[in-house]
């Protein structure tokens, strides 16, 4: 593998999940599996979660790590090409993504969106370039439109933990202060529709992701109605894809409470955290017995550790080597 940027980079989802699942009985069984090799974490935003939960996978790999918040660390990154550099940007990421290529074997990259030009953020042309440039394998650790170690972290708590063969999955909007990217629902949803779940999405009028991620979801506007009977409820805030980057809405109701689980199948509530307690999710369900999130941030560490794995063999498999694709 050298590039895990989307589900659509992956074979084989269910052989990815088995993989992390092992990976999560056994961490040390492969820790000679990476050794001499490096891995690159590079941030251009912040994280507490992809940062340790990956750079804990490499270890259990027996990975050197590096870790690099390039926005706050390195020079200013230029992303634009043919521009005269006479501004405020230091380096291009021509230069810099190549750099990082020669010190590294595998590299994660974290860039979110600016939520201003809906076409620039979904081209998803700032990782697009730095896989381009860097010259070695890549593994997004979000990018403007996905996030998919979140995603795959997330099939494995469902996976683990579901009670029928098809559950019934809901990914409901909340309320949030900030606009924040479509990145983690896209993402969901994209993984959701490569399972043969009873998969439901419900968020406020002009909420609507970007059709390619909805996929074969079953959509309503009526959170009660989505709710009912759900086994999994996926709790996430996103600014809006059609007025892109803005808040519409602020509808306190919105935010998934106790008295909401009553109308679902005992469901499990999901976050990716960071979370905004009493605003996204009320402190009784995060406290409660229903909230998998420290499941969630757990299994990031398998789904990383399963990513990795397969970066590392994969590719040496195809006898290039990691050192240049
Ligand atoms: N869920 C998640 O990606 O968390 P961080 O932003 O802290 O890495």
């Amino acid at each position: 593998m050298k590039l895990f940027s989307s589900v659509n980079d992956v074979t084989n989802i269910h052989q990815l999940v088995s993989e992390a699942l092992a990976q999560k009985k056994n961490p040390f069984a492969d820790e000679l599996l990476g050794k001499h090799k490096t891995l690159g974490l590079i941030f251009l935003n912040p994280s507490l979660r992809t940062r340790l939960s990956t750079q804990k996978a490499a270890l259990n790999l027996g990975m050197q790590v590096m870790v690099m918040n390039l926005d706050k660390e390195g020079w200013a990154l230029e992303t634009q090409d043919g521009i005269i550099m006479n501004g405020t940007t230091v380096e291009h990421i021509r230069e810099a993504a190549g750099v990082m290529g020669e010190y590294c074997d595998i590299i994660g990259f974290r860039s979110f969106p600016g939520l201003v030009n809906r076409e620039e953020d979904y081209s998803e042309e700032i990782f697009s370039k730095f896989v381009k440039f860097c010259g070695v394998p890549v593994i997004s650790l979000e990018s403007a439109t996905r996030h998919p170690l979140q995603s795959l972290a997330d099939l494995i708590t469902i996976e683990e933990l579901k009670k029928t063969a098809k559950p019934k999955v809901v990914l409901t909007w909340a309320p949030h202060v900030k606009p924040l990217p479509q990145a983690v629902a896209n993402s969901f949803a994209e993984w959701m529709n490569k399972t043969d779940y009873d998969f439901v999405i419900t968020h406020p009028e002009g909420y609507n992701l970007a059709p390619e991620f909805v996929g074969n979801a079953i959509l309503t506007h009526h959170q009660d109605e989505a709710l009912a009977g759900a086994d999994f409820v996926y709790v996430k805030n996103w600014s809006s894809y059609e007025d892109y980057g803005k808040i519409l809405t602020n509808d306190e109701d919105w935010m998934m409470t106790n008295q909401k689980l009553k109308l679902t199948n005992n469901a499990g509530v999901m976050h990716c955290l960071p979370v905004r307690r009493g605003l996204e999710l009320s402190h009784e369900i995060l406290d409660g017995p229903n909230s998998l999130v420290l499941n969630q941030a757990n299994n990031r560490v398998w789904a990383a550790q399963a990513v990795l794995k397969m970066c590392l063999t994969q590719t040496l498999s195809e006898g290039e080597g990691l050192t240049k694709l």
